[in-house]
Parts: C-alpha cells; structure tokens; sequence
C-alpha cells in the first residue's frame, strides 16, 4: 500500500511537558488506523498538529512523499485533511450548510451559490444515506446527527484522510453501525481514516493498523490480524485490565427517589417524557437503558431542577422537588455526572483546583471565618487528583486544556467525593481509557454499598449490565420494562430498547 501520509518524529511540548516525543508513523491509501492509548496519552494533540490546530516543535508532515507545511485547518483542508473533533467544533446557531461552507471561508460566495452548495450537500447526504436538512440549525439536531454533518463537511471538501477523535463516544449502538459503514465506503473510495478510541472491540472490528500512544510515545505499532484486545490493553496500560466488578449482595434501603407519572417537554416542545415513573432505594443501582433520545435527557433535566415539568411528581427522601430549584436537589445530598461535562460539568475557563473544590465553598469544614481555607481546599484537590489519576501539569492549569477523558475524571471525582445520597449518573464513563472505567465503576459500586441511590443512564450495555441491580429499559418517554439483574439478559433489553414489550399470554396466541 502506497503511503498516503507520513508523520515523522512529531514533538509537542506545553512548556516543559512533553505531550508528542518524536512519533513517526505512516498511512496507507484506503487504509483505517487507530490511534490507542491511555487520556491524556497525546492522541488528540498528535492529531491537532496534523490538521494545523497546533504547530509542532519538531517533526515533519509528508503526503505522498513530499514535506508539506500545515498551519491552519485550512491548509489541512487543502491537503485533503480534514478532522471532526472529539468536542465538535460546529456553530449551534448557524445552518448545516452556514458550517460546511465556514470551515474554508468563502464567506463572499456562500450567497450566490447557496443553491449549489444546498444541492451538493443533498447529493452527498443521498449517496451515504445521511438524512441530513442543509438548512436545519445545528443546535436542532441530535448529536448523532451532527456527526454526520462533520462527515458531510469532510466529503463536502473532498477529502482524502478523515480523523475522527473518538466519535462513537456520542454515539447509539445504531448510529455507530452507520459510521462504520460510511468507513467501508471511504476505504472503497480509496480514503483513509484516523480512528481513536478506547473500546477495544471497536478497534478491533474496524481498523487495519493500530498504534498504541503512552505518555506522548508510539510504543507499538501493530497489524490487526496479528494482535488481540489483551495484548492492547496490556501496551496501553502496561497490565491486563479487569473489567468484571465484584459487587456484594444488594441490600436495600429506604426509597430516595420517587419519580411519579412525569411528563417532561423536549427543547422542541414536544412531549418527551410522557408519564414515567420509576424509584430507586438506598444501596441500590438503577440502570436506565435504552437508546439515546427516548427522553433520558429530559427526566435528568427535570429531575434535578434545570428544567421544568409538565406533569407529575418527583421526590427526593421524602421532600417534593417537583420542578423546585437546581441549588435546593443539590442541597439534600445529590451529585450528577452530566451527560455532556463542557457544557454542564465543569466551569471551562477556570483551573483544575476551582472545578474540584466547587462544593467546598459551601462546606463549613473548609471554611476559616467566612472564608475558604484555601490551603486545605489545596490538599482536597490534590487528594482527588491523585486518587481519580486526573492526568495535569498542575492544579493550576486551565480545565479546558486537560484531555477529554481527564475533565470526566475531575467531574466524577468530584460528584462522587461529595458523599452523596443520590447519585444522577450519565454516561459515567464516556470518554475514559479501560483503566479508568474499571476504576469508576469500583467507586459507583462502593457508593452503592455505602448506602447511595445511584440512578445510572447509559447506552452502553456492558455498564448497565455489570453496575445494576435493577435495570429499567427507557422507550419514547416511558420505562417499558422493569426487571431484576438476575433476570436480565442482552436480549431481554434488547427487544425492549427496540420498543418490543412482553406480551401477554393472550396477545402470544393471537400472533
Ligand atoms: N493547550 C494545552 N496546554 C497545555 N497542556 C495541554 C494542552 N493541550 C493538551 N495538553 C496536555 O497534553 C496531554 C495530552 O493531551 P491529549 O488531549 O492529546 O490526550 P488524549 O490522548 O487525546 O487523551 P483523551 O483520551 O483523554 O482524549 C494532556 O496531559 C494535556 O493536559
Ligand atoms: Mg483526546
């Protein structure tokens, strides 16, 4: 396979970390290459140098063999690069076809040519089934689904390498079906991919060639069919990785939330909760499964106070916080992992040390007078760091810089350190590298047996499968099945999460 693209001995350094230390690699026309490695390995940073995000110190570029100089996405985009971010970088307020045209600035054409541009952007949505509106706003559209807008984007301008940092994160079991299917269209068509991503089996599935990034080094470069899931996780973190979570006998408590008949409207103004209702007791795990958009957005929302309800009844140990304030559901003793930690979970421009100690300012115990102990609120945010392995230069450094799977290790270290009675759990780990999930999901389980009520969303079955002991399947608003851990299987949540409900003995007859 001819080499498409070389990267040669790439170094990056923030001040005196080294986030790159002189990776080489090269990539193949028609070829899917997956980047692996612990948060905060340099995966995304190698990946900003090659799109023109961020200059490198050392180090050279080459496509088909010859040095190119990439200092912007737009050189990039020339080159036939282009990159969708692990944090999209789409505008919410402007159109899908305002975003495409954005990203190479012509601005000055957009107008004359707007029918074009519209035209091209439906070709290409028809031709890999995308179902995309050009003029839907971005801030209308499901994640999902402003994935596939970056795609356009990258087909749009006619790439030949696509990067794609982490995209199945975001995305359902369904969804990330229809973006490996766009990769085989891609490797047909002669295009190569960059692929990074922590679950294993994926990489498995869909790439050609791995590398495995730690601590800003390449230490291995292998071909698919000569490796297995083991030996990756054991160059990635250096031991083999438990991924089975030894849970003691669930003996339950009082009830801690009670969620009674809610109906709860989407930002659309449709019903997106529509008569749910569900409890969780102390000392047990409620799993929430189901596929993304059947409204687990929208009871989190309403259950803690960011948005309001329709209809029916919440209750807290015993208080009604039906459609109450955010400050009062945290005050009785909840914590929430949101589902997208830039936008709810951390306070983006402020350093590591304010997003950790956030509740200390409320704590007597770290109050001297009517101030902050700030040196013990420091020994606080140390403790955390080292305990979650939240990877940063300092304390001080701005929480926008750290790795994507680093700010989640801040925000569940500090939601979990609070002690919390309920514990609103959304996509815990979205994000994190196996050695870190294995790590949450012990801490999630010791919550539990210390007398927690953890009402857990995730889309992924594994983690409803081994956290739970209950497990509630979500479907267009409403939970519509209930059962035990003992008594689920995958296919049980399966034809649940597809909207099939069991049947009754008479209804079986009938069919
Ligand atoms: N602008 C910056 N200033 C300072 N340090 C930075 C900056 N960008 C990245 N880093 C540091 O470089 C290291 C590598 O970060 P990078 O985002 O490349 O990790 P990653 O492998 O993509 O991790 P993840 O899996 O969590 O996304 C991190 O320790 C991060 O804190
Ligand atoms: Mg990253």
């Amino acid at each position: 396979m001819a080499s498409m693209l070389e990267l040669k001995k790439i170094t990056k350094r923030y001040g005196a970390f080294c986030a790159n230390k002189e990776i080489s690699l090269s990539i193949g026309e028609g070829e899917v290459y997956c980047l692996l490695g612990e948060n905060g390995a340099g995966k995304s940073t190698l990946m900003n140098v090659l799109y023109g995000l961020t200059r490198p110190d050392d180090g050279d570029i080459l496509m088909d063999g010859q040095k190119v100089a990439i200092r912007s996405p737009k050189d990039a985009i020339q080159h036939g690069i282009v990159m969708v971010h692990q944090h999209f970088m789409l505008i919410p307020a402007l159109t899908v076809l305002e975003n495409i045209v954005l990203a190479t600035e012509e601005h000055k054409g957009v107008f004359v040519e707007k029918q074009q541009v519209s035209a091209r952007i439906r070709e290409i949505s028809e031709k890999y089934g995308f179902r995309i509106d050009p003029e839907a706003r971005v801030c209308d559209l499901s994640v999902g689904q402003q994935q596939r807008v970056e795609i356009v984007k990258a087909i749009y301008h006619q790439c030949r390498l696509l990067i794609l940092d982490e995209p199945t994160a975001v995305l359902t079991p369904r969804e990330t079906e229809e973006l490996y299917a766009i990769i085989e269209q891609f490797k047909k068509e002669h295009k190569s991919v960059i692929f990074i991503s922590h679950k294993l089996h994926e990489v498995m599935h869909i790439s050609d060639r791995i590398s495995v990034l730690r601590n800003g080094e390449n230490v291995a470069t292998l071909n698919k069919g000569d490796t297995n899931e083991s030996e990756l996780s054991a160059y990635m973190v250096g031991k083999p990785v438990d991924l089975a979570v030894e849970k003691a006998n669930i003996c339950p408590g009082e009830v801690v939330l009670k969620v009674g008949s809610l109906q709860v409207k989407s930002k659309k103004g449709n019903l997106a909760v529509k008569g749910l209702s569900l409890s969780v007791r102390s000392g047990e795990i409620y799993g929430i499964a189901g596929v993304d958009g059947n409204g687990q957005s929208e009871l989190i929302q309403a259950l803690t106070g960011l948005s309001r309800s329709e209809s029916g009844s919440v209750q807290i140990l015993a208080n009604d916080t039906t459609n109450t304030a955010p400050g009062r559901v945290l005050s009785l003793g909840v914590s929430h992992i949101p589902e997208d930690r830039q936008h709810m979970g951390i306070a983006m421009n402020q350093s590591l040390m304010n997003n950790l100690i956030l509740y200390d300012y409320r704590n007597p115990e770290y109050r001297k007078g009517c101030f902050l102990d700030w040196g013990k609120a420091r020994r606080h945010a140390q403790h955390l760091v080292e305990k979650y392995r939240v990877k940063a230069p300092s304390l001080n450094q701005n929480i926008s810089y750290l790795s994507g799977g680093n700010q989640q290790k801040a925000v569940v270290a500090r939601e979990l350190d609070k002690g919390p009675k309920l514990l609103l759990a959304v996509y815990p780990t979205r994000g994190v590298d196996i050695g870190a999930v294995e790590f949450i999901h012990k801490e999630i389980v010791k919550a539990r047996d210390n007398g927690c009520a953890v009402l857990l969303v995730s889309s992924e079955l594994d983690e409803i499968l081994v956290l739970s002991d209950r497990i509630g399947v979500i479907y267009e608003g409403t939970i519509i099945g209930e059962m035990n851990r003992e008594d689920a299987t995958v296919e049980k949540i399966g034809m649940y999460m597809a909207g099939i409900a069991d049947r009754t003995p008479e209804e079986k007859l009938e069919a």
